[in-house]
Formats: C-alpha cells, structure tokens, sequence
C-alpha cells in the first residue's frame, strides 16, 4: 500500500461494495472534468487528477477498465502495464497512464480510450464512493522510436516495418528461419535481455517476471519497472541510469523480426544549492545514441505536461544545455511543487517535492530515425531543518492578524515584544505546513490539549496564510498561575513563561516538540500599606495587601509572625490582615517610663518572601497608663520595676534597700515588689504638709559594680496628705535619670466611733444614728487612724467642738478639746482615756479615747435642739521626730503656746493645716425621757 500525504493508493486491495449515502455510485465521467476529477492528453500519456477534496481521508483504489472488466491495479502490475500514481500531502492525485498501455482501447495508434475506475472508501464510514472515468485521446506524432521514463517504469516502443516499409526500421532485423517448435502465430515469440550478459526468455516468462511486451499495429512496446534482475545501472556523464536493453523476436505478417530496444532512465542528477534545484540529464545517453546525433526539440514540463517559455519564465524556470547535460533548473518553493514535513529526530524539516518533466527529440545524423525521450522526474529535495520563528506579538488593544516575522528562532529567551501593560503574554509560532497539527501543549509541567488550553483561558488559534503555511498563536495572561513570577527589583516583576509545542506530522504521525521562553518585566508592584493604632493595653495593626497578595511574611520584632500565633489575634481575609498586640506582649520594647505611664513600642515590618527586601514598615509607638506603685492606706506599698531596653539589667535580680527584700514576682521585663512601709529599708520623712515613705528599687550593689552602662535605680515613694475628707494621698518621687517613676493615689481613713460605755468594745453603727442620750449621760468618743501598720505614727485630736449642725461650721459651737487638751472652761468635763493594746488594738497611738457628758444647747433657758454633733481636727505625726514640733503627743504643750486659746473660728480650721484632718460623729439626740 501506498501511503502518500492524506490518501492512501490501494493497489492491492479489494474495496468492499457500500456507497456513501449522498454519493452517486458508478457515476460515469465522459467529460473532461468532473467534480473533482480531471483528465486530459499529454503526449503519449493520459493524465488523471483527483482533487484532495474527493479523497481526503479516504482510501483510493484504482481499476482499469478493459469492457466490461475491472482489473485492480496493483504496483507491479501497474509497473508492468503503464500507469503511475502519486498523491502530494494534501491527496492531490495524478494517475498517468501510458497510451501503450494495458487494457488502452488502441485504434490504429492513433486514438486511445483509456478508461479508470477510482473507488475511494473512509476508513471509518465503511462507504465506497466510485467514480468511472474514460477518457478519449489522439496522438499521431510518433516517433519511430519513443522512450518514456515514468515513475515507476521504463517504456520503449519502436515502429515496426509494414508490408511497404521493410527493412527501414535501423533495429529491425529479418530473420528467414522460424523455430519449429514455437507454433505460434503472429507476435512476440522470445526476448533476449542484456543484463549486459544476455538472457532470454519467451514472452511468458518475461511477462512473469514483471515485463511488459506488446504489439500493436504499428509499434513494438517493451516495458521494464526498476530495478529488475534484467535491468542495470550505469553512470553517464556523472548521472545514474537505470538501463534496460532487449530484443525481441517477434512473427509478423512477413515473417519472424528481431528488434533491438533500449531504454535508460535517469535515477540521478540533482543538485539542490542555494534553493535552486538543478536537474541534470546526460545530453548523449548512451547506450541510446550514437556519436552523431542532432537535437531537434527540447522541452521542459511539469506534471506531466509542458510548459511554453512564457510560463517558464514566469515561475523561474530554465532549461539549458551544457557540453555534457541538458540542465533544468527550477527554484525551491515554486507552486508547482509542495513541501512535506518531516521530524527526523524530533526536529522540524521540510522537504520541497516537485515533479519535472524533461521531452527530447533527437534525430541520428544522416538518418530519418527520430527518438523521443520523455522523463516525469519527481524530485524531492533533501530535508532542511526548519526553523520555527516566535514572535511576540504587540497586543495594544484589539487583536491583529499578524505575520510572522523571523528574529528570534531558537528556543531560547527572545527579546520582548509582548506589551507588558495588557498583561498578556503573546506568542505566535510559525511557519509550519498543513501537515503538521498542535496536538497539546505544556505549560510549565502541565500537558494540556488545545482544547483544554482554549478551556483554561490561554487562546490558542491556527492561522492559515495564502501561502500555504500557517502560524499556531498562544495568548496567556501574566497573571495565569503557569506564568513564573519573580522580582529583580522591588517594584518591578519579571513574568517567564515556559512552553512546549507538541506537534505531530499527519498522516506518518511523526511527533516533534518546540519549547519556547518567554519573558516579561512590568513595574506593577503595589507595595502592602500597614496601618496601626493603640488603646489603653494593645497595639492594632492591619495590613492591607499589595499586589502580590499575602506572598510576604509579617515580622514583629525579630521574630515572624505566623497565624499560629494565636495571643496575637491573628485575622486574615482575601485582602487584608489584623493582629492585636498587648504591650506586654514579648515582641514589644519599652522604652520610657514615665509618671503615669509606660511607652512602649513594636516594630512591625513586612518582607518579601525570598529576598527579604522590606515592603513596608512601621514602628508603632505609644504610651499606656500605668500605675507601678500602690500605696495601701494598711501601710501596704506594691512597686512594679520595668525593664526598659536601654538597660541590661535582669529584673528577677532587683532588690528593695534591703537587699532580702525580692521581688514577689519577677520576669525578663517586669518584677513586682510588695512589702510593708514598715519594712524592706523604707525611710519615712515628715515635712511640714507630708508624710513620706521612699524606697529603692536597684541591683545589689555588688552586682552593680562589674556592670557597664545604664543601672536600673527606681526610687518609689509614698506621700501622706491629711485632707478634710480623711484620704491619705501620695505619690513617688521620681530620682534616676531613667526610668522615671509614678503616682499612685490611695487612701487613709480616720474614723470616730460612739462606744457604749466605757470599755470601748461595743460601738454604735452607722444604723444606730441618731444615738439618743440622756442629759449628762457620758459619751465615749474614740478616734481611731485605720488600716495603717506603722506603729511611728501617732494620731492627736488638736481641736474638738460641738455643733448643733451637722455643718461642723456652725454656730453655736461648744469646745470639748481645745490643743490638744480638755477645755478648762467646760463644766462637762472632758477626760482623756488612755487606750492600751489589745486584741483589736495593735497599735495604741492610732487611737485616742476621750468622754464627755451630753449637754444641750440652751439660750434664753430654752433648749435650742435636742440634737449635737461632734467635730474634731486630727492630726497623724511621727511620734519619735524630734524635728516635728507639731507631734509632742497628747494635750502636752510647749511652753510658748501654754495660754494660747484658740478662736472660736471654726470655720478656718482643717483647711491649711495640711497634716491634718476633720472628722466629725454622727448625730447624737438628747432625751428627756
Ligand atoms: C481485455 O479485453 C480484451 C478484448 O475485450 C481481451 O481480449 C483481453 O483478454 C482482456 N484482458 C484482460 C486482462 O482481461
Ligand atoms: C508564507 O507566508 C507567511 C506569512 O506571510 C511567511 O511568514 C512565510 O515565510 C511564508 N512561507 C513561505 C514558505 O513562503
Ligand atoms: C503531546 O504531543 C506530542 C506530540 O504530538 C506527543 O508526542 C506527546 O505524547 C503528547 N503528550 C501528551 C501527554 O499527550
Ligand atoms: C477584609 O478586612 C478589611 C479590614 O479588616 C475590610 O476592609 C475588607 O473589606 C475585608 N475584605 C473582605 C473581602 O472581607
Ligand atoms: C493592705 O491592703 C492591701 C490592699 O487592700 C492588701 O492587698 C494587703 O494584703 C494589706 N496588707 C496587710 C498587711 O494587711
Ligand atoms: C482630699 O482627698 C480626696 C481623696 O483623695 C480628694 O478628692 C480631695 O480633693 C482632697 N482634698 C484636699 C483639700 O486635698
């Protein structure tokens, strides 16, 4: 079988009989041309095309018809009885056959009815379509001889000698004698090759052998396909002939003739050089011509038929003669040929085939013996690697058809024309013949059909050019996740795409593949933007995403964020993300202590993910409320120590003055101290307004000395400010150059308490309020500083009256102590009672006890109300200050101030007398009852 461009010659087969459903089977063709199908005369050959579009696809089988018979047309018989058939890669069919040969319908040498059967059958439609075409040719120049070189044969025939031309023909020889056994009648009787030895054979077993030997009513034919056991091969002028030598006897009318033919045919002589192809034919073609001979006509052709010289110079062509050749010369490429692909070794080839034909007429000098040499010389040119240019084409809005311009073919980086900004990365790849098919494509690894290409997005398209070529495009967006993305610099990204075409050759299915790079560089990069604010405790940082989306890591301090981070708050959506840091969070620094708070400070920055450049940075810093020391009106103080990053020191390590005195808690950044004001070292200074208790919080000593740098140092500090409304306030000093330290604000309560008798271990409540006395009943009175441990203090009631009011301000006013001591003018007579410790009495100088007996507030000898209220200023010192003046205990008084009698001014009282402060009973009823 032959398998040629997309249609297969079925030589060999018998078709199977089913027509294709709109098909008109046994259509007769008597026309020239009919749907498809084309025949005319050339010479002595009738010349049938076949158009691709009849047998595309198919299987063609071809029959002669002899009658009413079809013989099949195999290769050696078609070899053997002159036809030829050749497809080009599209299924363009030409059949020749030869006006001498076998089953021709031969009138007198001079019309010929050839007559073909094409049957074509799908493959996979098992549908037979059949097409009988006859054809009617003259031709009545022969020649007396005439040599025709086919594709597949060598034909010669010579004119024999007729009653009245006896003797004329130069090979014919008489011969008297005929050989008693052969009993034949007219024709050829036996036939001596020369191989150059000669053999004979009768026409039998030549016929078996392949031969074809005929004759006809004017002509002796003799054929001989290449290569046979009879035929050889000799160089002539540089050229390879295939030569075919015999002689035949044969019985005519007038008895038993000899007739010597040759033939010898061309099966070399081509040159292909700078894309011309020079087709050389010896010009003396022994062993066909003596010495002396004159050409009488030369003609070149194509297909089988010729060309005039208008024709021929329009497509290039010349036909030349040198001392040795006859030399045909046609340019690769012409439109009378075709190219075919080819992948040896995976590469892509083309070949150009083109079918030349060479005429020659020549004639013996001196003779009238005139020979016709015909060739039909298919030639195909050796393979060239084909390369397949890329272009990149510019994509600035709608698509263009685009030709192919060749710069950049190899598979390599080639220079960009893609446009960056459409984003998109365009390839057009070409030139490549009709045969070749995209198959798939791989992207990056990924092995896609073009169907799934088209389905992913990346258009891919086949361009056809009137040419006959055609181009495969391939548009992929940067932003395809097949496309490699990297940045050389910050802003800017480089895209590469990487792709292998995989294309297969139709109808040999020979696969080759074609890896093109592609790359791309758009400065496009917008950078992620961090936002970041604070509240009383945390740091809020969001992140809005650039470009390049979550491709970063977020460092906070040195270290990498990752969502596992959960104390971090980590939240993450499609664009943005957010995280929640608190102060004391371990990534954060502190930088500065100040009165009342703690700045501190997180530096958050985001890097790309491979090189680390930073896309964005944001050292957030603010100041959160801290209070680092309580002072407890139980005398309690609590210090929390920060470590702030310029100093090196190891809070677990600080101690109070003290040096026992630890912290009660400790970590790398905090220790938090808790001790008695009593204790730990802490000194306590009275001023003129305060109380003050002052402690330190620094490395032991001796530990401080090997160390270089900042030292920690916090002084803490408790002030004690007597104020009317019995709270004690204080705060620290700050004393260091860093860090500073705070304020702290408690209270300190004093309280007066109405005990029921003089024992002063029950005591009225608040519910108990209005107390009802008799007239001179006793009251017990005691004033009590509370929740303070230090035992140094000592509380004194400097003034204490009486009001009708509760407004302590009020008049009338009575005087109960008057400095400290009982008021001499007062009949009632107030008595101080000394408070000794007991269960509920840990420290005696807080407290101070004193009686009185109910009075009323009469005028006139009228009782006013029946209702007092008690008022005292009290006064809280150190009891072991010589310093202290004020502090000389208990109504005993300095000699200066002995006689000094207060004003009855209450109203001044309490206000500037910074260290001390007013409390007064509740109500107390008198009753008459
Ligand atoms: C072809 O037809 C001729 C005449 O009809 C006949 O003599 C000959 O045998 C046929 N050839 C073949 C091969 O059938
Ligand atoms: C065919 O045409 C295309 C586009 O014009 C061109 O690129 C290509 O080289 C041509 N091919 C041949 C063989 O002339
Ligand atoms: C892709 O096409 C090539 C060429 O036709 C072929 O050799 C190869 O097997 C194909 N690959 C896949 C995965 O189909
Ligand atoms: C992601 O979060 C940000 C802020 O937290 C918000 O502005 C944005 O709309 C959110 N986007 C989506 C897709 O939810
Ligand atoms: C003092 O008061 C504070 C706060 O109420 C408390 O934590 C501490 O234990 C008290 N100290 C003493 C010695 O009672
Ligand atoms: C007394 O102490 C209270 C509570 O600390 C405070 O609100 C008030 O202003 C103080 N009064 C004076 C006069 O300092």
């Amino acid at each position: 079988m032959w398998r040629l461009g997309n249609i297969s010659l079925l030589w060999n087969l018998m078709a199977a009989v089913i027509f294709l459903g709109q098909a008109r089977p046994n259509m007769k063709v008597n026309s020239q041309s009919s749907s498809g199908i084309h025949s005319d005369c050339v010479g002595n050959l009738m010349r049938l095309s076949l158009d691709k579009a009849l047998a595309v696809g198919n299987e063609l089988e071809v029959a002669a018809i002899n009658g009413t018979q079809y013989i099949v047309l195999t290769p050696n018989l078609a070899a053997q009885c002159g036809y030829s058939m050749e497809s080009d890669l599209w299924g363009n069919t030409r059949i020749y056959s030869s006006l001498l040969g076998c089953y021709v319908d031969n009138k007198e040498d001079q019309t010929f009815n050839v007559g073909l059967r094409l049957r074509m059958y799908s493959p996979t439609q098992s549908d037979v379509v059949t097409h009988d075409v006859t054809q009617t040719c003259s031709y009545t120049r022969w020649a007396s001889r005439e040599i025709l070189c086919d594709r597949n044969y060598m034909e010669v025939s010579h004119h024999i000698a007729t009653s009245e031309a006896k003797g004329q023909a130069q090979d014919v020889k008489w011969i008297d004698t005929i050989p008693d056994d052969s009993g034949a009648e007219h024709g050829i009787w036996k036939l001596t090759f020369y191989t150059p030895e000669p053999v004979s054979m009768v026409l039998r077993e030549a016929e078996q052998a392949g031969y074809g030997a005929m004759l006809t009513s004017t002509r002796l034919v003799m054929r001989s396909p290449y290569n046979t056991a009879e035929t050889y091969s000799e160089d002539v002028d540089g050229v390879s002939m295939e030569v075919f030598r015999v002689s035949a006897y044969y019985k005519a009318p007038l008895g038993l003739s000899v007739v010597n033919l040759a033939a010898a045919c061309p099966t070399g002589g081509v040159l292909v050089l700078n894309d011309v192809i020079s087709w050389h034919v010896p010009r003396r073609l022994k062993p066909l011509v003596d010495d002396s001979f004159e050409i009488l006509e030369k003609h070149m052709g194509i297909n089988g038929k010729r060309l005039d010289r208008s024709q021929m110079a329009s497509r290039g062509y010349t036909l030349s003669t040198t001392e040795f050749h006859i030399v045909i010369e046609i340019p690769v490429g012409s439109p009378d040929g075709y190219y075919k692909s080819h992948a040896p070794d995976y590469q892509y080839h083309i070949a150009y085939i083109v079918e030349p034909m060479l005429e020659v007429l020549w004639r013996t000098t001196g003779t009238q013996d005139d020979t016709r040499y015909k060739v039909l010389f298919p030639i195909t040119t050796p393979l060239v690697l084909q390369p397949l240019h890329v272009q990149e084409s510019k994509l600035s809005g709608r698509r263009q058809n685009h030709g192919l311009v060749g710069k950049c073919n190899k598979p390599v980086l080639c220079p960009s024309d893609t446009v960056p900004e459409a984003r998109v990365f365009s390839v057009v790849l070409g030139p490549l013949l009709h045969d070749v098919v995209l198959r798939n494509i791989t992207f990056l690894t990924k092995v896609l059909t073009v169907e799934e290409s088209n389905a992913r997005g990346f258009t891919v398209q086949e361009h056809l050019y009137s040419n006959g070529t055609k181009s495969i495009s391939v548009l992929v967006p940067f932003d395809a996740d097949i496309v490699l993305k990297d940045n050389p610099e910050l802003l800017v990204t480089t895209y590469f795409l990487s792709l292998v075409f995989g294309f297969m050759i139709i109808p040999e299915e020979a696969p080759f593949a074609h890896p093109v790079e592609l790359q791309a560089s758009l400065q496009d990069v917008e950078l992620p933007t961090i936002t970041g604010t604070c509240d009383q405790n945390q740091f809020y940082i969001s992140v809005k995403y650039g470009s390049q989306g979550n491709n970063l890591k977020a460092m906070v301090g040195h270290q990498q964020l990752t969502p596992e981070m959960a104390d971090y708050q980590f939240q993450e959506n499609g664009t943005h993300f957010s995280l929640v840091l608190p102060y004391t969070a371990k990534d954060t620094t502190f930088e500065l202590i100040t009165s009342d708070s703690l700045r501190a400070s997180v530096d958050f920055f985001l890097l790309h993910t491979s090189n680390d450049w930073v896309l964005a940075d944001l050292f957030l810093t603010c100041n959160f409320p801290l209070t680092t020391t309580q002072c407890y009106p139980n005398g309690t103080m609590t210090a929390t120590a920060v470590k702030v990053d310029s100093v090196a020191d190891i809070p677990s390590r600080l101690t109070l003055k003290d040096q026992s005195c630890k912290p009660a808690y400790s970590d790398d950044r905090f220790a938090y101290f808790s001790f008695s004001v009593a204790s730990c070292g802490t000194k306590r200074t009275f001023f003129d307004h305060y109380m003050l208790y002052e402690n330190e919080i620094a490395l032991p000593y001796n530990k401080k000395a090997s160390q270089v740098g900042p030292q920690y140092r916090q002084t803490i500090s408790c002030y004690y400010v007597v104020n009317e409304t019995q709270t004690v306030g204080f705060s620290s000093k700050p004393r260091l150059f860093e860090p500073t330290a705070e304020i702290g604000s408690g209270q300190l309560m004093v309280q007066m308490r109405l005990a029921q008798d003089s024992l002063y271990e029950l005591f009225y409540q608040a519910e108990d309020y209005p107390v009802v006395k008799y007239l001179r009943q006793p009251l017990y009175f005691e004033v009590e500083l509370l929740e303070s441990t230090d035992p140094n203090l000592e509380l004194i009631l400097e003034n204490c009256w009486a009001t009708l009011d509760e407004d302590q301000t009020s008049l009338p006013s009575w005087d109960i102590i008057v400095d400290s001591c009982e008021n001499p003018d007062d009949s009632y007579v107030t008595i101080f009672h000394p408070v000794v410790s007991d269960a509920r009495v840990l420290d005696p100088s807080h407290i101070k006890r004193f009686s009185m007996k109910m009075f009323t507030f009469t005028k006139d000898e009228e009782v006013l109300k029946d209702e007092i209220f008690v008022h005292c200023d009290v006064e809280i010192c150190d009891a072991h200050s010589q310093a202290d003046g004020s502090c000389r205990g208990q109504c005993v008084k300095p000699a200066h101030q002995m006689n000094y009698r207060q004003e009855r001014k209450r109203v001044q009282r309490g206000i500037d007398s910074t260290n001390q402060r007013q409390i007064s009973s509740g109500p107390i009823v008198l009753t008459s009852g």
